[in-house]
């Protein structure tokens, strides 16, 4: 049972720590959750000022029965327990049936389709948040169409999401677990499949030097912009800011394309395992503005306009944390705007989201132009 409104689980990682960190600068009292409390106090009993949080260390089983009994009492959960597609079902399960909000850090887009599947109805009776990936990717980038989006007559969707640093483990992890899946982009409003071995050179706003992109297992921003009558067509390429890398992740997508689909099916995921360890550097150091920034930009265009929204950022794992926490403690304050299945700027408002990010320096203005 839970004494504080918000269950962190996942705190002993490199994304819940920081979700503790603004949870504590936003004077939230929470739990921070996982399988090991050792661990999690080593990782949250690091963070300065902790001192001066309201915060219980919990050691948690992952199962549905035993992270219930955790979330009863508490009003929203953040889970950064990925690949969310492994991971996700026990604690989405576990939050409705104790009547909390859940919210995650996934990029991944097969999780976000299964999860609205899956827990969009009920959550939405319950009139409970169902929010996979209150994250950098893919939130920043959706703040940056909904601007793009807030001059009518645009329909068509040009998506680049790119930041600089380092994959922690279970972003390596999840990176790999993605190609299991098939990945989509939206076409005139229906899926249509991306071939998995794609790649793009592409112009990144603010360099001369061109960039390459690849679908990056598809993204959210097709899932979240499927309903949405003012879209027809997403497409988005993504990666990070690192030509030799990205070289590397198309050459890794097309063996994986060549020697692990070509196994038996039970054999995917430990076969992906071994690839994602080969590529795991260990914890990623704390982010540092001046090298790690972000890119997203959006190319928003209809019959008789365009416009060009670009956010530059930094530090994209804060901006996850700080949306996570931000959102959490809105929900304890106001319902969402709306409940069910949604994205970060669904349930809270794209120009609420961006002006939470400028209020941390984690984002600059967005650089808007625009021809009609
Ligand atoms: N979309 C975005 O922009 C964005 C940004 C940040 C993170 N993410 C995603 O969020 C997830 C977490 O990232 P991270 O940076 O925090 O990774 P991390 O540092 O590797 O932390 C992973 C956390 O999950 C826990 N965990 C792993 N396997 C578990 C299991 N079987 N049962 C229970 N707990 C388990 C770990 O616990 P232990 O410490 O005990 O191992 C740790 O607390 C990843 O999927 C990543 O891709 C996405």
């Amino acid at each position: 049972m839970s004494t504080k409104p918000v269950v962190v689980y996942g705190a002993s990682g490199y994304t819940g720590r920081l979700i503790c960190e603004y949870l504590r600068e936003l004077n939230v009292p929470f739990v921070a959750a996982g399988r090991d409390k050792d661990r999690c106090q080593e990782v949250v009993g690091r963070i300065p000022g902790i001192e001066t949080a309201d915060v219980d260390i919990v050691e948690v089983e992952h199962t549905v029965e035993a992270l219930t009994d955790l979330f009863r009492g508490a009003s929203v959960v953040c889970n950064t327990v990925g690949p969310f597609i492994r991971y996700g079902f026990e604690v989405a399960e576990a939050c409705l049936a104790t009547g909390a909000h859940y919210l995650d850090t996934t990029g991944e887009q097969d999780w976000v389709m299964a999860a609205q599947e899956r827990f969009g109805t009920d959550f939405a009776d319950a009139g409970l948040l169902l929010s996979p990936g209150i994250a950098q990717m893919y939130t920043t980038g959706e703040i940056a169409a909904n601007i793009a989006l807030e001059t009518p007559g645009l329909d068509t969707l040009d998506v680049l999401v790119l930041w600089k640093g380092f994959p922690t483990y279970a972003s390596t992890q999840t990176i790999f677990t993605i190609l299991k899946a098939d990945w989509f982009h939206l076409q005139e409003n229906q899926y249509v499949k991306v071939d998995p071995l794609s790649r793009w050179d592409v112009v990144v706003p603010g360099r001369h030097e061109l960039g390459l992109a690849v679908p990056w297992g598809g993204t959210s921003h097709p899932v979240w912009f499927k309903n949405d009558p003012r879209v027809a067509n997403v497409t988005v390429a993504g990666g990070v800011m690192n030509r030799p890398v990205m070289e590397a992740v198309v050459a890794t997508t097309a063996a994986v394309e060549s020697d692990v689909k070509t196994l038996p099916r039970d054999q995917w995921d430990d076969a992906l395992a071994a690839v994602a360890d080969q590529w795991a550097t260990g914890m990623p150091p704390r982010e540092n503005p001046r090298l790690n920034v972000s890119v997203d930009s959006v190319h928003a265009s209809g019959p008789l306009g365009r416009k060009h929204v670009v956010i530059h950022g930094n530090s994209n794992y804060k901006q996850t944390g700080l949306l996570q926490a931000w959102a959490a403690m809105s929900l304890l304050q106001q319902p969402p705007l709306k409940a069910g299945f949604a994205s970060g700027c669904q349930a809270f408002g794209h120009r609420q989201l961006l002006g939470v990010l400028r209020q941390f320096g984690l984002v600059l203005d967005p650089v808007v132009t625009e021809h009609r």
